[in-house]
């Protein structure tokens, strides 16, 4: 079963941009294991592999429509990222990015803690080590390529910054590739860094969702332009 409605009732509220048993039961036991973590961010993440493998071995819980590109995305590359959970207190969104075949994300950061796994398709990944914690004032941040990696359907990688969370990711299958996220933050609507390697500068970037504009996005700005 699923339904593609968007239910919350206030800004205090929970958002479910889809119904799915599968969906409802892997949020509670994320909620459960964080809530029972103590801060211990690499030993939660440990602990959410399990039930994380068990939602990406599931087919038929993802609705068909967040399955697909989107031309407006703010990752660019007609890359569709929609919102499927986001807590009312903005600490936890589960999300899929939908990236076309050919297409790549921008170098990212993601200023939180989190776990990716592919769904369908497949991915090349760049990982690159940050050589300093924050861009300086010139938005200067040299970054180093440290590992190259393909991800097939099943494969999952943790985010933990300040050190792990800066990649890019490409697809390379003839199909869209659709990967999961769950993140310990809102991560379509915080500002971030995308990154230029190659002249080791970073830039203020924020995604966006492509069902969901973020609340304080009253100009609209291209990349907050909604799809859905
Ligand atoms: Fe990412």
């Amino acid at each position: 079963m699923s339904t593609p409605t968007h239910s919350h009732s206030g800004l205090q509220s929970d958002d479910w941009f889809m119904e799915h048993p599968r969906l409802s039961e892997f949020v509670a036991t994320s909620r459960e294991l964080i809530g029972g973590s103590g801060g211990n961010v690499p030993a939660l993440l440990r602990a959410l592999e399990a039930p994380f493998r068990d939602l990406l071995a599931d087919q038929t819980w993802l609705a068909p429509q967040f399955g697909i590109g989107c031309e407006t995305g703010g990752m660019g590359g007609g890359i569709g990222q929609w919102l499927l959970f986001r807590s009312a207190d903005h600490t936890l969104t589960l999300f899929s990015l939908v990236v076309p075949p050919g297409s790549s994300t921008p170098v990212h950061d993601h200023h939180a803690w989190g776990l990716v796994g592919l769904y369908r398709g497949e991915q090349a990944e760049d990982v690159y080590r940050r050589e300093t914690t924050t861009p300086d004032p010139a938005g200067r941040a040299p970054l180093t390529l440290v590992e190259q990696r393909t991800v097939r359907p099943g494969d999952m990688y943790r985010l933990l910054p300040p050190s792990d969370d800066v990649h890019a990711v490409r697809t390379t299958s003839a199909v869209p590739s659709v990967s999961i996220h769950l993140l310990g933050i809102d991560a379509g609507c915080v500002w971030r860094h995308r990154f230029e390697p190659d002249h080791a500068m970073a830039h203020p970037f924020r995604s966006g969702y492509s069902n969901e504009p973020c609340a304080d996005a009253e100009a609209k700005p291209p990349e907050l332009i909604a799809c859905a």
